[in-house]
């Protein structure tokens, strides 16, 4: 598979929803950390998941990264049930998840980073090796078709010399590379600068274009209400409320989140 390849936009021919989830419940102990949770998303759509610390917006999301089985419920994926058994099995059906921390590998390259995990072998002199010149190549092919302005030099540097943008750029940029159908962001935006902000939002309107369905997590009213076509509200494990952006303002979300 080449990077323009894995970058191509998805077809929009199929018109159910990515994902549909229904009633999902999770349970810690005592704690309901997710009740009867319900939603679908689609190609090209921004789901936006907002609530208060404690909400469950990472246990939502962990279970559809199959990182948490839900206790009960269903998740449809393109149309099929599904049961994740692990994050691993997600990724390879195309729900791609950036936690929070990025799980990228500070003291490797971005190719290397592109290809963690899955690094493709090439032979010389009859040992198997990794294809470094091929890492390197996707990498900036992936960069370039998403618009990343990176340096050519700092390809070739741990990716610990790039900024906070330039890091989720290249997670997103391995997302799409391995061809993400549903990608899942867990505050992208949180630990970055202004400009940087911007060029994530911007990256996240130009996947949409390629149809990639898109849920995207923030505590910033102001990231959601840029982006996101439809917004979620959880407040203590259920769902509070779900809103257009055209129909609602921060003050309603907020009231969604804190309740009364
Ligand atoms: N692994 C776990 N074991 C026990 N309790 C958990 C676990 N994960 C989450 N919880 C509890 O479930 C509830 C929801 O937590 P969750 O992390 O989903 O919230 P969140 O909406 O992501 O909050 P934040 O905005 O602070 O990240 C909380 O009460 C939390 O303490
Ligand atoms: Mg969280």
């Amino acid at each position: 598979m080449t990077a323009t390849e894995a970058t191509a936009a998805h077809p929009a021919t199929d018109e159910g929803p990515v994902l549909r989830c229904t009633d999902l419940s999770k349970r810690f102990g005592g704690v309901h950390a997710l009740e009867k949770v319900s939603f679908e998303v689609r190609r090209g759509e921004v789901l936006a998941l907002a609530g208060d610390n404690g909400a469950g917006k990472s246990t939502l999301i962990k279970t559809i990264s199959g990182v948490h089985r839900p206790d009960e419920g269903e998740i449809r994926y393109k149309g099929e049930r599904v049961v994740l058994d692990n994050p691993r099995h997600a990724r390879e059906i195309g729900i791609e998840t950036i936690y929070q921390d990025l799980a990228l590998a500070d003291n490797l390259d971005v190719g290397a980073n592109v290809f963690l995990g899955r690094e493709p072998t090439t032979r010389l002199f009859g040992l198997e090796r990794l294809d470094r010149p091929k890492m390197r190549a996707v990498a900036h092919d992936v960069l370039e078709t998403l618009d990343i302005d990176i340096p050519e030099r700092k390809l070739h540097e741990p990716v610990r010399n790039l900024s906070g943008g330039q890091r989720q750029a290249v997670a997103i940029g391995r997302a799409i590379y391995w061809n993400a159908e549903l990608l899942i962001m867990d505050e992208p935006t949180a630990a970055l600068g202004v400009p940087e902000q911007r060029k994530v939002k911007e990256l996240i309107l130009r996947l949409k274009t390629q149809n990639v369905a898109i849920i995207f997590i923030s505590h910033n009213l102001v990231d959601i209400f840029d982006v996101s076509d439809r917004i979620m509200v959880l407040r203590r494990g259920i769902k509070a409320g779900e809103r257009r952006p055209s129909e609602t303002d921060h003050n309603e979300v907020v009231r969604l989140m804190i309740g009364g």
